[in-house]
């Protein structure tokens, strides 16, 4: 009976994990502070205005589970790039693509205030 009663709870146990593993992480609704480390006013951010882009695209870590970018990226380059170069530099600036009037791929031209609210 013990051995039983065991088993039992294990198989909830597993199918609970099955489910959960089952269903992807979702984005967070409305707008979010990126992490800050500089003078520069935190940037919004809202998921709901990127939902054409795949979560690949920006959370090039998310095989692992790690979806916040100032885990790894910080204020100055460590082994990743610092977090400033993430977003703005030419290139390689996953915002800088869609976002600066310079870029080739630009699809939205914003000013320094529309991402650093105050
Ligand atoms: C498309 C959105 C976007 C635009 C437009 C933008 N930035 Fe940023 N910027 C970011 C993100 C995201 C970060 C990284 C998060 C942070 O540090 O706040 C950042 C970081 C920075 C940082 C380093 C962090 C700090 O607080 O000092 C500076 C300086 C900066 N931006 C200046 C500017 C200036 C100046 C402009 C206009 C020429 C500009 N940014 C336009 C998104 C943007
Ligand atoms: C255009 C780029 C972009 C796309 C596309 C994107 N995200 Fe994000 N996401 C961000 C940024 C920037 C942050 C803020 C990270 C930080 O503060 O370090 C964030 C934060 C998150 C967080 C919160 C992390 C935390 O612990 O605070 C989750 C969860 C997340 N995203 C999930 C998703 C999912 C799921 C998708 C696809 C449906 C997605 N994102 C698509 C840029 C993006
Ligand atoms: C688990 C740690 C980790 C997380 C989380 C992470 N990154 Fe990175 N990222 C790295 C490392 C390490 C590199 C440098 C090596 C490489 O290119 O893989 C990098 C490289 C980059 C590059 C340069 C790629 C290139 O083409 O040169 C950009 C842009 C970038 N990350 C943006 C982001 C953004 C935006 C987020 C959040 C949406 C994010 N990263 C989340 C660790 C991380
Ligand atoms: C694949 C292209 C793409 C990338 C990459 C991208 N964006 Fe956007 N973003 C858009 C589009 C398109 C809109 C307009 C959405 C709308 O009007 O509904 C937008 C809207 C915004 C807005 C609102 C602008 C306004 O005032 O109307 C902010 C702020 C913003 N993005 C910040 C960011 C930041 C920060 C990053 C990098 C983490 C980023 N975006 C990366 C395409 C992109």
């Amino acid at each position: 009976m013990k051995k039983l009663i065991a088993i039992a709870i294990a198989a909830t146990f597993l199918v609970g994990i099955g489910i959960s593993s089952a269903i992807a992480t979702d984005a967070p609704a409305g707008a979010i502070k990126v992490g800050n480390f500089g003078e520069k006013a935190v940037v919004s951010f809202d998921h709901a205005q990127h939902a054409d882009g795949t979560c690949i695209s920006c959370h090039h870590n998310e095989a692992d589970g790690k979806y916040k970018c100032t885990e790894c990226h910080k204020g100055e380059a460590g082994e990743a790039i610092k977090i400033k170069d993430a977003a703005h530099k030419k290139e390689v600036g996953k915002c800088w693509g869609c976002h600066n009037k310079k870029s080739p791929t630009v699809v939205k031209a914003l000013k320094c205030k529309d991402c650093h609210v105050k």
